[in-house]
């Protein structure tokens, strides 16, 4: 798909199941796009937030409010849900560069209706349109990162719709469950690790301690892939013809030994975020906001879960296994040791 088609056909194909032919692409992207301008009581709302808080903090607030905006929130059935689906898909990438333009003391940048979904993210980030090799590193990013099976955040959305909840409130449940280090930000610590080390002949001794400490390095291990992750190789090439380009190949060659070791001592090879992470920031965002742009491509596949759970929906409900004590009974509160 990444390089055959683009995020809107494989955002539609995710949504109904099939490609779309030229018609109902075209009408497709029209009302996605109608999506893309943040309301000016949103955009009030999201200035509200202190600029200090962390990107993913303000994307998950503000796609709660994005719920409490909309009247037919409550209303859970699966056309109910395509519709808020087409609004969170289309306004997320406004909520974020928003945000990341007031962060900078900036003031936002309302969306372009004539690009593209990448392309206009970029624009509003910037004000510039983007070149045509940026908007395909992004496009091939909002493509890879769509879905990807019942991931944390994707089964948080699941557990969530179960209870027969609305699309809104399983979003920011998946929001707020990508945010963690062991899945979406992944990315922004694997960019500030390779930041970090700074050069490639720091890179070995620096990965060497923090496994000597028993430490994580971010963006290596996968709990379903055990020998490599398909998409880490796409990114792999994005990054490299990127990186050259920019003139910034050290980051190439940090990361070249990071993995190295990583193979050596663990053989443990790396996941979507590593090489996904120096594309994103070759491609101006900050690493605190890669994550961010994780869920404004994860949002299309999360929609897409909460509609199929819908259609055949049971309460998701786990059995526990208690382990604790089997004698405890109730003391009264003086006469507690
Ligand atoms: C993704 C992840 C949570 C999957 O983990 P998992 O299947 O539960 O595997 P575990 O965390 O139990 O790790 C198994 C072993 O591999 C090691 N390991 C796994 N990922 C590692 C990593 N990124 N760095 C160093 N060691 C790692 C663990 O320390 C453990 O070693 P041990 O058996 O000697 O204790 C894990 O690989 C990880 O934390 N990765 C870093 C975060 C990341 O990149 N997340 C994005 C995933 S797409």
């Amino acid at each position: 798909m990444v390089e055959k088609s683009h995020f809107e056909e494989v955002v539609y194909l995710l949504w109904y199941g099939k490609l779309p032919t030229s018609i109902e692409l075209e009408t497709f992207k029209e009302t996605l796009k109608a999506q893309r301008p943040l309301s000016d009581r949103a955009m009030e709302m999201l200035k509200l937030i202190p600029t200090q808080a962390h990107p993913m903090s303000a994307l998950r607030t503000m796609c709660s409010l994005m719920g409490s905006l909309d009247p037919r929130a409550h209303i859970v059935n699966p056309e109910e849900s395509q519709r808020k689906a087409y609004h969170l898909t289309g306004v997320f990438p406004t909520i974020i560069a928003a945000f990341f333009r007031l962060r900078g003391g900036k003031e936002p940048i309302a969306p372009d209706m004539n690009l593209s979904q990448a392309a206009n993210f970029l624009y509003m980030m910037t004000g510039e349109k983007p070149a045509p090799e940026m908007e395909k590193a992004l496009d091939a990013y909002l493509i890879l990162l769509a879905d990807h099976g019942l991931n944390a955040s994707t089964f948080a959305a699941r557990v969530t719709t179960g209870t027969l909840s609305n699309l809104y409130s399983a979003v920011t449940s998946a929001v707020g469950t990508l945010a963690g280090e062991l899945h979406g930000a992944a990315n922004q610590h694997a960019m500030e690790m390779i930041l970090e080390i700074g050069a490639a002949d720091k890179a070995a001794s620096y990965v060497n301690r923090l496994l000597d400490e028993k430490k994580k390095v971010m963006g290596f291990g996968h709990r379903i892939y055990k020998t490599r992750d398909p998409r880490a190789e796409a990114f792999r090439e994005i990054a490299n013809n990127l990186c050259v380009k920019a003139g910034k190949t050290e980051w190439l060659e940090i990361a070249g030994i990071v993995e190295s070791v990583m193979m050596e001592r663990k053989k443990i090879p790396c996941n979507v975020d590593f090489f996904s992470a120096p594309v994103l920031y070759v491609l101006g965002f900050p690493p605190d906001f890669f994550t961010t742009v994780f869920a404004a491509s994860r949002v299309a596949g999360w929609s897409a879960h909460i509609i199929e759970q819908q259609l055949d929906n049971r309460l998701i409900r786990p059995l526990a296994e208690y382990v604790g004590p089997q004698d405890a009974y109730y003391v009264p509160a003086k006469d507690r040791k």
